[in-house]
C-alpha cells in the first residue's frame, strides 16, 4: 500500500466536502419542488375548478412527486455510501500514517516555517526522554548542543529558502543531561503557491554507531601496531638467537679466569633481556606459538598465590575467590600465569600505600547484550571470567583508552616499559577471549578477562622430573632453517652433543636430503616460516614418508602460515626462538624420549 502523503489526505477531504455540498443542494432543490407541487394542488381548489382537475390527474401528480422523493432518497443513499467509503479510506490512511510515525525508530518532527513545533513522533520520548508536553513547551533548538545551534539554524534557513534540505549531524541533549549524536535530514512541504509551508525533519540517533566506529578505529590501530612490532620482533629473534648462541659457545670455551669471560657474560645477559622484550612484543601481536592445554584456572591461581604474595608485598592484602564449580578453559598455562602476574604487578604499582587485590574466577555466559557492547565480534556462549580488582589509584578515560597500547606507560622513565598490558591483551585475544577494564580515578581498577569454557577434562599433571643437565644423544636429526647463521649454530650445537646432523635451507631441500639419506632420521627440527615449503607442510610430508619421525618446531612467530592461533599440533614439540643451548638440547631429548604420539583424531 502506498503511504499517504499530506496531499492525498487533503484531496480526500475536499472530495468528501464536495459530495456533501452536492447532497445538500439536491435536498434543498427537492424540498422546493415538493413545496411547489403541493402548492399547485391547492391552487385549483382555491379557484373552484374541480371539474377540470379530476381524480386521474391528481393521482398522476402524486405519483410523480413520490417518484421524485424516491429518486432523491436513492441518490442520497448512494452519496452517503460514497462518503462513508471515502471516510473509511481516510481513517485507514491516517492510521497507517500514525503507525509509521509512531513506530519509526527515527525521530520525526514537523515544524512550521517559523520553526514552531507542529508534531513530534513518540520516538522523541523513547530516545531523548522528553514527554510531548515538555517538547511542546520548548523551541525546536533548545535541546541542540550550543556549539551546533548555528549549523542547525543555517541548514533550516537553507531548506526554507531553497526548498531542499541537506543532511547534517549535531548533538542533542538527553533529559538525563548526556549528549546524543543525531544524523538529520530535512524535507519541505510547499503550499499551493509553492511557498515552503512546513519542514519535515527525520533525526536518527547514531551515538552507538559513532561509539562503535571509535572503538573499531582503536582496535585497528592496535592491529597495525601489533603487525609492525611482530614483524620487527621476528627478525630480531633470529639475530638474537645467533648472538646468544655464539656467546654461549664462547662462554663454554673460556674458563672462569679468562679476562674476556666477563664481557661474554654481559653479552649473554643483554641478549637474554632483549629476547624477553621481543617475546612480549610477539605476545602482543598475537604471533607467538601457544601450547594450549585444557586447564583449571582455579589451580593456576592457587599455584601462583605464594609467588603473588611475595610479588605484591605485605601492605597489600590478597584475596582469591574461586568458584568450586568452575569450568575448564583451553589456554597456554605459562601465558596465563604471565597475564595474572602482569595484572598483579600493575595493581601493586597502583597501590603504593597498600590496599586490596582480589582475584576471582567464576563461570559466566556472554549474552547478546554484551555482544552488542563489545567493539569486536563476540561469540556468545559460556565463558570463564577472571577478575583482577585493586583498590588503587584507578585510571582516567584517556589512560584507560590507551592502556593496552604497546609502550604506553604513565610510569616514570625506566620504571615501566608499557608492555605489560599489551602482553595481556595479546595472550587473551590469541586464546579466543576478551578483555575489559572497569576503572575510574580514585575508584580502583578491575580487569575482566573472558575465556571460552571448554567441556573437556584437564589432563593429569605430568611434569618432567628429570634434572636438566647435559643432554646428549647419537640419533640423526634433520635441521631445516632458512637463516644460515642460526642453522649453522644450531647444527654445531647438536653435533657437539653427539648427534648426527643433516641440514637444509628450506622445506623442499629438507625433503630431498631425507630421500637421499639411506639410514633412519629420528627427528626433524624445523623452522615454521620458511620460503617455499614451510615447516608445517614439510612435517606432514616427512611424517608420511618416515612414520617414526618426531617433530620439533622452532619459531618465534607464526604469522599467517600457521593461522592466528598457532598452536602446535598434539604430539609435536615447540621451541621458542631465540633459544639457549640448554633449551635446545633439552627439547630435542624430550622429543626423542617421548613415545611416538600419533594424535587420535
Ligand atoms: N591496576 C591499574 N591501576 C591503575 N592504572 C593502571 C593499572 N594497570 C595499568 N594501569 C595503567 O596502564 C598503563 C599501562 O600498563 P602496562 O602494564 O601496559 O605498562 P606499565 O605497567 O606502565 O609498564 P610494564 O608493565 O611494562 O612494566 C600503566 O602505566 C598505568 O598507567
Ligand atoms: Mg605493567
Amino acid at each position: 500500500m502506498k503511504a499517504p502523503s499530506l496531499n492525498t489526505i487533503q484531496t480526500g477531504m475536499r472530495k468528501i466536502e464536495r459530495r456533501e455540498w452536492v447532497l445538500w443542494a439536491s435536498a434543498v432543490l427537492v424540498t422546493l419542488l415538493l413545496t411547489a407541487g403541493i402548492a399547485s394542488f391547492l391552487m385549483p381548489i382555491v379557484h373552484e375548478r374541480q371539474g377540470e382537475f379530476d381524480a386521474f390527474h391528481l393521482s398522476l401528480a402524486v405519483r410523480g412527486l413520490i417518484a421524485l422523493v424516491l429518486l432523491f432518497d436513492l441518490y442520497a443513499i448512494y452519496q452517503q455510501l460514497q462518503i462513508y467509503r471515502m471516510r473509511h479510506q481516510l481513517v485507514e490512511r491516517e492510521q497507517l500514517f500514525r503507525l509509521i510515525s509512531e513506530n519509526a525508530a527515527d525521530m520525526i518532527a514537523v515544524v512550521d516555517a517559523n520553526g514552531k513545533r507542529l508534531y513530534n513522533s513518540p520516538a522523541y520520548e523513547r530516545i531523548l526522554g522528553y514527554s510531548q508536553e515538555e517538547l511542546q513547551s520548548t523551541s525546536a533548538l533548545e535541546q541542540v548542543h550550543p556549539d551546533d545551534r548555528a549549523r542547525v539554524e543555517e541548514a533550516a534557513r537553507e531548506a526554507r529558502a531553497g526548498g531542499v534540505g541537506r543532511n547534517i549531524e549535531y548533538r542533542m541533549r538527553h533529559k538525563n543531561g548526556t549528549w546524543r549524536v543525531m544524523e538529520s535530514t530535512a524535507s519541505t512541504v510547499r503550499d499551493a503557491q509553492g511557498k515552503v509551508e512546513t519542514l519535515i525533519i527525520v533525526n536518527r540517533d547514531i551515538t552507538d554507531r559513532r561509539h562503535l566506529e571509535e572503538q573499531f578505529r582503536q582496535s585497528q590501530k592496535m592491529e597495525a601496531v601489533g603487525r609492525l612490532s611482530g614483524g620487527v620482533a621476528h627478525d630480531f629473534n633470529n639475530l638474537l638467537g645467533v648472538i646468544i648462541g655464539y656467546a654461549e659457545f664462547l662462554q663454554e670455551r673460556l674458563d672462569g679466569a679468562d679476562p674476556l669471560r666477563a664481557s661474554v657474560d654481559e653479552i649473554l645477559n643483554a641478549g637474554k633481556r632483549a629476547a624477553s622484550l621481543t617475546r612480549q612484543l610477539l605476545a602482543f601481536s598475537r604471533q607467538q606459538v601457544l601450547d594450549p592445554k585444557v586447564l583449571d584456572l582455579k589451580s593456576v591461581v592457587t599455584d601462583m598465590e605464594k609467588l603473588l604474595r611475595r610479588l605484591i608485598g605485605e601492605d597489600i592484602e590478597l584475596t582469591t575467590v574461586l568458584d568450586p564449580e568452575l569450568g575448564k578453559v583451553k589456554a597456554d598455562q605459562g601465558q596465563l600465569e604471565q597475564v595474572v602476574m602482569n595484572l598483579a604487578v600493575n595493581a601493586r604499582d597502583a597501590m603504593p600505600q597498600g590496599g586490596k587485590l582480589i582475584i576471582r574466577v567464576e563461570n559466566t555466559v556472554l549474552d547478546q547484550d554484551y555482544v552488542r557492547r563489545y567493539p569486536y565480534p563476540v561469540q556468545p556462549g559460556p565463558y570463564v571470567l577472571l577478575l583482577v580488582s585493586d583498590t588503587g589509584i584507578g585510571m582516567d578515560p584517556e589512560t584507560k583508552a590507551r592502556a593496552f597500547e604497546p609502550f604506553f606507560t604513565t610510569k616514570e622513565k625506566g620504571k615501566g616499559t608499557g608492555l605489560g598490558l599489551s602482553t595481556v591483551y595479546g595472550v587473551v585475544k590469541q586464546s579466543g577471549g576478551y578483555i575489559d577494564i572497569d576503572s575510574a580515578p580514585g575508584a580502583g581498577t578491575t580487569f575482566k578477562i573472558y575465556l571460552p569454557r571448554v567441556h573437556q577434562e584437564a589432563p593429569a599433571e605430568k611434569r618432567s622430573t628429570e634434572a636438566s643437565g647435559e643432554r646428549r644423544g647419537n640419533e640423526t636429526i634433520l635441521v631445516a632453517e632458512d637463516e644460515t647463521s642460526l642453522r649453522t649454530l644450531t647444527c654445531a650445537t647438536l653435533e657437539s652433543r653427539g648427534y648426527k646432523v643433516l641440514q637444509a635451507k628450506d622445506g623442499l631441500e629438507a625433503l630431498e636430503v631425507s630421500r637421499k639419506h639411506g639410514g633412519t632420521i629420528e627427528l626433524l627440527l624445523t623452522d615454521i616460516v620458511m620460503p617455499g615449503m614451510g615447516g608445517r607442510a614439510l612435517a606432514e610430508e616427512l611424517g608420511r614418508e618416515r612414520k617414526e619421525i618426531r617433530i620439533v618446531y622452532m619459531s618465534g612467530y607464526t604469522g599467517q602460515a600457521v593461522g592466528s592461533q598457532g598452536p602446535v599440533e598434539p604430539g609435536s614439540f615447540y621451541l621458542h626462538k631465540p633459544f639457549t643451548k640448554q633449551a635446545l638440547t633439552e627439547k630435542i631429548r624430550e622429543a626423542l624420549d617421548s613415545r611416538v604420539t600419533v594424535p587420535a583424531s
